[in-house]
């Protein structure tokens, strides 16, 4: 059993609150990604994991076992970091041994576990190479071969893919979640890409200022966001928020904008009957708002005229920065949609998929 479990954990440097009154439990087996924006308390969480930090209150568990007081080299744990710091008069395989020899495994275990771990890793040819002597994506390979080594019950990785070039880390994410399936191992993996989190989770846990936000398997966040900052921190290009007001008209419920109204699917219009004349934040993904020619049948569309700001063509598709009057948003329509900046089009939103929040409180109004 290598469940991990945080319980009310609480982690002080002086005035700071790296992490907040933390709950939450990491199931064995699971590929679990901490996500969120640079210092909100990913790396401490991690630390107080492997037992280089110690909570200043709260417990930690491993499977049962409380370890607040245990050695980080009893915790049967191996960490990963972002900057891997091979030893670089060292050989490859060296490196990968070296961690077995400081525990007095014996000879012929770590040769069998150091041509295994590379093996796996596919760098059986770089074990007499020096680091110097190997390209980034190796380095990496050779960190993560020192990890696999140890045969830990739960994998530890702060942004391991940080330092390779756009690339190789698309390739290399590919093979960590491989390398997860192969060793069916609890990895926690700690990013600030949500793109990462999105590819290789199986569970995502999203953090802001210290504090838990939502955890959730990568679709349920991306669907059902519990509030404004997990909304805006999943999917990229970012959602789109606007102030509108719950009004109610011939034709049921209905939002508005000041610059645009849109129907409220039936659905949906009983849960946002109670904010009638209020103020709430409407929240709609760039790829749910489409080009009139150019969108899927089935939709729940309701169109608006809006200002082309500024067009990027992607190739396959078209990014398009938008003015409702002043208030810019973003669509991600079909390649072929004609739009030429400063030109007045027809956009339509796909309602069935918007998002709605407290205006005070931040948080969903349609769970
Ligand atoms: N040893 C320390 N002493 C004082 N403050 C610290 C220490 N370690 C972390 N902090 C602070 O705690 C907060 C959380 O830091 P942490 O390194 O956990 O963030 P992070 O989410 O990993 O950020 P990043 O994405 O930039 O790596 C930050 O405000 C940081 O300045
Ligand atoms: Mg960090």
């Amino acid at each position: 059993m290598s469940e991990v479990r945080f319980e009310h954990i609480t982690k002080r440097f002086g005035e700071t609150v790296a992490v907040n009154d933390l709950t939450l439990t990491i199931p064995d087996k699971e590929f679990l990604v901490l996500v969120g924006p640079s210092g909100c308390g990913k790396t401490t969480a991690l630390r107080l994991i492997s037992g280089l930090e110690v909570p200043t209150s709260g417990n930690i568990y491993i499977g049962e076992k409380l370890v607040n007081d245990v050695a980080p080299k009893d915790r049967d744990i191996a960490m990963v970091f972002q900057s891997y710091a091979l030893y670089p008069h060292m050989s490859v395989r060296d490196n990968m041994a070296f961690g077995l020899s400081l525990r007095k495994t014996p000879k012929p275990e770590i040769e069998r576990r150091v041509k295994e771990a590379a093996r796996i890793l596919g760098i059986e040819e770089l074990l007499k190479r020096k680091p110097r002597q190997l390209s980034g994506g190796q380095r990496q390979r050779v960190a993560l071969g020192r990890a696999i080594v140890r045969e830990p019950v739960v994998f530890l990785l702060d942004e391991p893919l940080s330092n390779l070039d756009a690339k190789l880390r698309v390739q290399t994410r590919a093979e960590l979640s491989k390398l997860y399936q192969r060793l069916g191992t609890t990895f926690i993996y700690v990013t600030h890409d949500q793109v990462e989190a999105m590819t290789m989770a199986t569970v995502i846990a999203v953090m802001k200022t210290g504090v838990l936000q939502q955890v959730g398997k990568p679709q349920e966040l991306y669907e059902k966001p519990g509030n404004v900052f997990v909304a805006g921190f999943i999917g990229s290009p970012a959602m789109n928020f606007f102030d509108v007001i719950v009004k109610s008209g011939q034709d049921g419920i209905y939002l508005d904008a000041g610059t645009f109204q849109m129907p409220v699917p039936k659905e949906k219009a009983g849960i946002l009957d109670k904010y009638l004349d209020k103020k709430i934040v409407f929240g709609i993904r760039p790829e749910d708002i489409h080009s009139p020619a150019y969108m899927a049948p089935g939709i729940i569309a309701s169109s608006i005229r809006a200002k082309v700001d500024v067009t990027e063509l992607m190739g396959n598709e078209f990014f398009l920065h938008m003015l409702s009057d002043d208030k810019p948003f973003l669509a991600r329509v079909d390649a072929r949609t004609p739009a030429r900046p400063g030109q007045e089009i027809e956009l339509v939103f796909n309602m069935a998929n918007m998002q709605a929040f407290d205006e005070e409180t931040q948080k969903t109004l349609l769970s």
